[in-house]
């Protein structure tokens, strides 16, 4: 499968990775394709905590290590995807091998999207190499969109193909247009997620987003994305749906 690993990258922490990388992913696996959410924020973790999903007898840092398989340290989230998850607490882990492990061909059937550090350090690039597609996510803020276009500078070098730009937060404190934005970082805008109150809520609630308020505001753009993605048709979902009332009505 091509473009089977997609990195979430931003320049700038805390402007939405790992919110995008958990709600993409069931999102696309609602398209009835094999995702795995793989955390490779090793310093500062994450992915668990957004998925509700806390003990972990083995994690990427054992995979990594070599000491344990890929398959080890693979978990099911109630929602259908699989996770990768790093340990809770921060550790000097050396990520040279997540190349290596993540073209393991058991892997291949699989869409694997990884939830990256933000930053250029060695952990970032090794995360870059591992990846053979690339979203770049970014706030409508100067100072994010300045540290966005360093990493797409330092992607475009090392050649991984790039999906697009999601700009997130889109209506908040917004700084710069949507045209200014894509021809500073030279990539097109795949989607637009807004500011949702249901993210927090959903964070609260301990479920994701396009779970817990499938129809929100940001749960829609995410879904919408995740159509675009895998080149599907996003009105795809509304006509399932009624396909599955009209299918209770007959019965
Ligand atoms: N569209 C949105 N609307 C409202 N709040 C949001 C939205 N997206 C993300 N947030 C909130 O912003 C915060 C940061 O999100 P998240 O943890 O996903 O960012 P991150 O880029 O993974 O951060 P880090 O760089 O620290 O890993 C969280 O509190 C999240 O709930
Ligand atoms: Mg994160």
């Amino acid at each position: 499968m091509e473009n089977n690993i997609i990195g979430i990258f931003s320049g700038k922490g805390g402007v939405g990775k790992t919110t995008l990388t958990v709600n993409l992913a069931i999102s696309m696996q609602r398209f009835n394709k094999n995702v795995i959410a793989v955390d490779t924020d090793l310093k500062m973790s994450s992915l668990g905590l957004h998925l509700n999903m806390y003990k972990f007898p083995v994690t990427i840092n054992e995979v990594l290590s070599s000491s344990k398989n890929i398959l080890d340290a693979l978990y099911i989230h109630p929602s259908g995807i699989r996770i990768v998850p790093a340990p809770v607490y921060a550790e000097d882990v050396d990520t040279s091998t997540l190349k290596e492990i993540l073209s393991n061909p058991v892997l291949s059937n699989n869409y694997v999207l990884l939830d990256s550090p933000p930053g250029l350090e060695k952990n970032t690039i090794d995360v870059i190499s591992a990846c053979n597609a690339a979203i770049i996510l970014t706030t409508p803020e100067i100072p994010a969109v300045a540290d966005a276009l360093k990493m797409v500078e330092k992607i475009k070098k090392m050649n991984v193909k790039m999906l697009g730009l999601v700009i997130n937060m889109s209506d908040h404190d917004s700084q710069l247009d949507d045209s200014e934005i894509e021809s500073t970082l030279g990539l097109n805008i795949i989607g637009k997620i807004p500011f949702d109150k249901n993210v927090k809520k959903s964070l609260s609630a301990k479920q994701p987003l396009v779970d817990y308020n499938p129809y929100s505001p940001a749960a829609i753009e995410i879904k919408k994305i995740a159509a675009r993605v895998l080149n599907e048709d996003y009105k795809t979902e509304r006509f399932l749906i009624l396909k599955r009332i009209f299918k209770g009505i007959k019965k």
